[in-house]
């Protein structure tokens, strides 16, 4: 007997009438055939079941702090850095892990089963990576929380950095940071890039540097960390995070950056909810985007995540820790409204974040982890469209968080009738009219 079966679920590649077995927390078997024996069926009733939703860039340290020591009047990257300076002293080791583990509950109830959060190390006593540390051991049961060494006020612009940063590690943080566009000088980021490369390098570790992030069309620190990761054979092991100056650059340089990133295997991430909103803040009309060219990076093969990167922190003051939202607000900014480009959104919250984690066990195959989310959709598309209900989030075969299922009753026009929000035909995952309708949601 197994001990969990989800049957008659619809997968993101559009199979439909899938029976998941799962047993000791793996999955077991993956088909169209009925499993009836096991400690617990769940009938998916042709609603979507996907593996769970990556985070591939948050901050875990400054969620939940909105308006502390008081709001960001301005809104703006550089007054929220300026906010952070002034809040940092006054936080402690158990109000970081209070913070942190409400986040996490917050994730695990929108089907987030995997963070990767940058941990600023500019702070001689480490506080912030120590607590984090011991949230990382608190969830593992339920979350695969991933630290990156993120040194906030610049590696080598920070006076205490060079040490607290390899000091982060030691104790045990997962992945090297960096903000070389943060830097003094544009040759100190790169200085700066070759450094911490280096250290992931001798240390066999992986590296993930926020990157670019401003509107300077002539910023250039990617490439430096695409030669870079070259350079140390870091080749598949190396994230450029943000990367907004790519919108503003000229797009004859790009034709050239974009087959080095390629050749580099690096993954680029997007955070589209933070892009939108601190991005192009000294344009005045047209106002540009910020968000880095997603749509011709994927289609130049090169792997591209999303991550939520804030919520309720002084750079944001919006969010629920909500994978949807991002790919929402993804797909919007990128005009990525054809039918396969809106697919492929749904990837960069799930296996594509997973990928540049370099998660175990992550899928939907015989083998994988038994994780999964069950949600009120009927498709991938259909899940960014309406960001429903995760009807049950589910850990090594273990539901660890459940939804009720919502459906509105309208009193209109003198009928009162269940709004799913579904029109009777709906679209394949490829954009084609399916012949059937929709079982019931
Ligand atoms: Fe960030």
């Amino acid at each position: 007997m197994l001990d969990l079966v989800v049957r008659n679920a619809v997968l993101p590649d559009g199979r439909e009438g899938m029976t998941i077995g799962c047993e000791k927390g793996r999955i077991v078997t993956l088909s169209r055939d009925v499993v009836a024996e096991a400690e617990r069926v769940i009938d998916a009733q042709a609603c979507l079941v996907s593996p769970p939703f990556v985070d591939a860039h948050f901050h875990m340290d400054s969620a939940l702090t909105y308006g502390r020591p008081r709001v960001n009047r301005s809104g703006t990257l550089l007054e929220g850095i300026a906010l952070w300076g002034e809040l940092k002293p006054s936080l402690t080791h158990d109000e970081i892990c209070e913070r942190a583990l409400e986040l996490c509950r917050w994730a695990v109830a929108r089907g987030t089963l995997a963070i990767r959060s940058h941990v600023d190390v500019c702070d001689p006593s480490l506080r912030a990576v120590k607590a984090l540390l011991e949230v990382r051991e608190l969830v593992k049961r339920e979350i695969d929380l991933q630290l990156v060494a993120f040194p906030q006020d610049g590696f080598l612009r920070s006076p205490v950095a060079e040490t607290t940063l390899p000091a982060a590690l030691e104790l045990g943080v997962d992945v090297v940071g960096g903000i070389p566009h943060f830097e003094r000088t544009m040759a100190e980021g790169a200085a700066s890039v070759e450094r911490l490369c280096r250290i992931a390098a001798d240390r066999g570790l992986l590296v993930d540097m926020h990157c670019d992030e401003s509107d300077d069309p002539l910023s250039r620190q990617v490439e430096v960390l695409a030669r870079e990761t070259i350079r140390h054979r870091l080749q598949g092991r190396v994230v450029g995070s943000h990367l907004t100056a790519m919108h503003s650059m000229d797009n004859y340089y790009v034709s050239k950056l974009i087959p080095l990133m390629h050749e580099a295997e690096m993954t680029a991430i997007a955070n589209p909810l933070i892009n939108i909103t601190l991005q192009g803040r000294h344009d005045t009309y047209p106002k540009r985007r910020g968000m880095t060219r997603v749509k011709e990076l994927l289609e130049a093969g090169v792997n591209v995540a999303c991550g939520h990167d804030c919520v309720m922190d002084p750079w944001y003051p919006l969010g629920s820790h909500d994978m949807l939202d991002v790919a929402h607000m993804g797909l919007h900014v990128g005009q990525m409204t054809g039918s396969l480009e809106m697919r492929k959104m749904f990837d960069c919250v799930t296996v594509n974040a997973a990928r540049a984690l370099h998660l175990d066990g992550y899928g939907l195959e015989p083998g994988c982890w038994a994780d999964m989310v069950l949600l009120q959709a009927h498709s991938a598309v259909d899940a960014i469209r309406l960001r429903p209900a995760r009807l049950a989030v589910i850990r090594r075969g273990r539901v660890i968080a459940e939804t009720p299922r919502a459906v509105p009753t309208v009193h209109l026009a003198g009928k009162t009738a269940a709004v799913t929000f579904h029109v009777k035909k709906a679209l394949s995952p490829s954009g084609e009219i399916n012949a059937t309708s929709p079982g019931p949601i």
